[in-house]
């Protein structure tokens, strides 16, 4: 699985860097070539010569021990790399990274490496809840690094919660999953092309402490953002209430109401190549927003609703050279319901589910989709991660923008 890359293996210098040992043993057996560096204190609790075996590579540390007069170790090393994987990543590393200092080889690679970074904190479990540990974890995930968490149970200082590093057999698991994702995305069927996608529910406001709301959590509308961006577009990500916050480093606004919504969204319609309407949009909305909390008063209420406006049909209605896909969330007869929106709302796709299947739906990581065009049916997708979904998805769509299936 992991032939022919190489990866750089950080460890610094907690206790959980004696599990190293078996992550690199397990890296270098799935066939990845892994260059160890250590921090000095990472050396305190594991040899670089049990590294150096396992990995059959030579262990770097010192900055300024240079082997090899014809290169610079730590840009050689920052430049070969597929992947940098820091596990152990102790608070003190993780720091340094979110705040660019570079004053150990690891680090300075680090800086130096155009590769993508993935974290495996290990620490105290008070350590890890730190508001400073939180917050330089925040701004590296902001800036794409990303965060194997650490699991919960009985640390090496004593205390059971959160902080214990990821067991290896589950990191190399996360990076091999992380390559075969890599090698699905075609990166430039894309590149050019400025994409808008909504996602998550919107909320309805009753009063200034109740709304009407949705289930969906946004995960699908995100994984078709980050896929875009994967493919090179340009993308614009529009969303209403979710369970997480947007993908880091991709333009996104948060939204409230159906109209909210569609203000947003007509901000980029001119110029947009490609609408993606996965957000769950309120059909109806109060006829009326009190300004005040509304009072309880006899047995029964009634709150008059309205229709909002329906995003998607209007854009069908107005497009021109905008490629447009809808959603469409059913729990019973799903084809009929998800052709019926096709037409009416002028889509060019239709990705249509059965919301109540096991394996679909809204909070699910996984989805099972069939997409439909003017035609019929193009693909009945089997059950698979929103993030396949999102990269198959769009890949049907590229293809019929570029013209090479019509
Ligand atoms: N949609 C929209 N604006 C609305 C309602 C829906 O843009 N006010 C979009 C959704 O984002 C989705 C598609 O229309 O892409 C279908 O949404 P869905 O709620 O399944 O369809 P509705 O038209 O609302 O039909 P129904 O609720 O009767 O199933």
């Amino acid at each position: 699985m992991l032939s022919g890359k190489t990866i750089v293996l950080g460890v610094t210098g907690g206790i959980a860097a004696y599990k190293a040992a078996s992550l690199c043993s397990k890296l270098t057996q799935k066939g990845a070539d892994v260059h160890v560096i250590m921090t000095s204190s990472a050396k305190q609790f594991i040899t670089e010569l049990t590294l150096q075996s396992l990995s059959k590579n030579a262990v770097f540390s010192d900055t300024f021990d240079e082997r090899d007069p014809s290169v610079v170790s730590h840009i050689r090393l920052a430049d070969a790399a597929d992947l940098v994987l820091i596990a152990p990543a102790t608070a003190n590393m993780i720091g340094k990274m979110a705040h660019g200092l570079a004053d150990d080889m690891l680090s300075t690679t680090l800086l130096a490496t155009m590769a993508p970074v993935m974290v495996a904190p290990a620490m105290n479990v008070h350590m890890y809840g730190h508001p400073a540990v939180q917050e330089n974890m925040r701004i590296l995930e902001q800036r794409g690094v990303m965060m194997i968490e650490p699991g919960e149970g009985l640390l090496a200082c004593g205390y059971v919660g959160k902080g214990r590093m990821e067991e290896p057999e589950s990191i190399v698991a996360v990076v091999e999953r992380y390559f075969a994702d890599k090698e699905q995305v075609k990166p430039g069927l894309l590149q050019g092309k400025k994409v808008v996608v909504t996602s998550g529910g919107t909320i309805e406001r009753i009063d200034p402490v109740r709304y009407i709301t949705n289930d969906s959590s946004g995960k699908m509308g995100f994984a078709i953002a980050k896929a875009a961006r994967e493919m090179g577009a340009a993308v614009y990500l529009i969303h209403g209430h979710t369970d997480t916050a947007p993908p880091a480093g991709i333009d996104a606004e948060a939204v409230q109401s159906a109209d909210d919504m569609y203000q947003a969204v007509l901000k980029h319609w001119q110029d947009c190549d490609l609408v993606i309407k996965a957000a769950a949009v309120a059909d109806y909305r109060p006829a009326e927003t009190s300004s005040s909390k509304i009072k309880k008063k006899g047995d029964m209420m009634t709150l008059d609703l309205v229709k909002t406006v329906d995003i998607l049909e209007q854009l069908g209605k107005n497009k021109t050279n905008q490629f447009l896909i809808g959603f469409a969330a059913e729990t019973h007869d799903v084809e009929v319901y998800a052709k019926d929106k096709l037409v009416r709302k002028n889509c060019d796709l239709i990705v249509a589910n059965d919301v109540t299947a096991e394996g679909a739906g809204f909070r699910s990581d996984t989805n099972i989709v069939q997409v439909y065009d003017a035609k019929g049916l193009v693909e009945q997708m089997p059950v698979m991660s929103k993030d396949e979904v999102a990269r198959r998805l769009l890949t049907i769509a590229a293809e019929r923008m570029n013209g090479a299936v019509n």
